[in-house]
């Protein structure tokens, strides 16, 4: 079996308020997406690297113009939410030859701060496991439950992760789970939620803190900082 990078990039970033997707702010130089696939670009071990795009997006190819060659791939199918387009995209994989039996690792472009090493040992820890898996990283805050900005409950923390990406599936068993959490109205936010509502336990792999997401206007700042003190 190969493996695949699928990234969904289709999102429009309100949260963020940067008066443009997220995605495409830009950060030492580089916007958020093209940081994301590059890190990917650099595993080896990917057979392709697939950008999923909002069907009207005009701005990728400016935004990652070292994204090129026969392993960058892009299918601009993206869906209403983040779980439509992993779907989509899913399909634009099978379309250029993917198979049931082929890992599909799905990565944020929000997580800008991906390190190919981190890839490598999530490929590493998962490719003979018979769910598939995912970094992530233990919770160290008490975890406050709203609604709202008034705390209602603590939630319990011990056994608790904070889910990162990528996350690492076999092409088919997603498909499916994707297919049966939309039948169920299970809330997707993630792959690993869908294969767990299967009854299934993907693997947690430890990864770092710096593995973040951008995501509100602070994030932006943060991430720049550790990008440059990486260079
Ligand atoms: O909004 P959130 O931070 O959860 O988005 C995570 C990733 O999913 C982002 O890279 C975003 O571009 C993508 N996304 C998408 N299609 C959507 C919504 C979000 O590809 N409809």
């Amino acid at each position: 079996p190969r493996c695949f990078a699928l990234v969904p990039a289709a999102g429009v970033g309100e949260r963020a308020a940067q008066g443009r997707p997220k995605q495409y702010v830009e950060l030492v130089g580089r916007t958020v997406v093209a940081h994301s696939a590059d890190a990917l670009m650099q595993v080896p071990a990917l057979a392709a690297v697939l950008v999923v795009l909002a069907p009207q997006d005009g701005a990728f190819e400016a935004a990652a113009p070292m994204f090129v060659g026969p392993r960058a791939w892009v299918a601009r199918c993206g869906g209403a939410t983040r779980a439509d387009t992993v779907a989509a995209g899913l399909q634009a994989l099978r379309e250029r030859g993917a198979r049931d039996e082929d890992w599909v690792l799905v990565h944020d472009a929000a997580r800008c701060l991906l390190r190919p090493e981190w890839v490598q040992n999530l490929i590493e820890a998962c490719v003979d496991d018979a769910v598939g898996g995912l970094l992530a990283m233990p919770v160290a805050d008490t975890l406050k439950h709203g609604p709202g900005q008034r705390a209602q409950r603590t939630v319990d923390r011990r056994d608790a992760w904070a889910a990162q990406t990528p996350q690492m599936f076999r092409l088919g068993l997603l498909e499916r789970a994707l297919r049966e959490a939309k039948t169920q109205g299970v809330v997707v936010t993630d792959e690993a939620s869908a294969i767990e509502a299967l009854g299934l336990r993907p693997l947690l792999v430890p990864c770092s803190m710096e593995n973040l997401k951008v995501t509100l206007p602070q994030d932006f700042a943060l991430a720049e900082r550790l990008l440059r003190s990486r260079a």
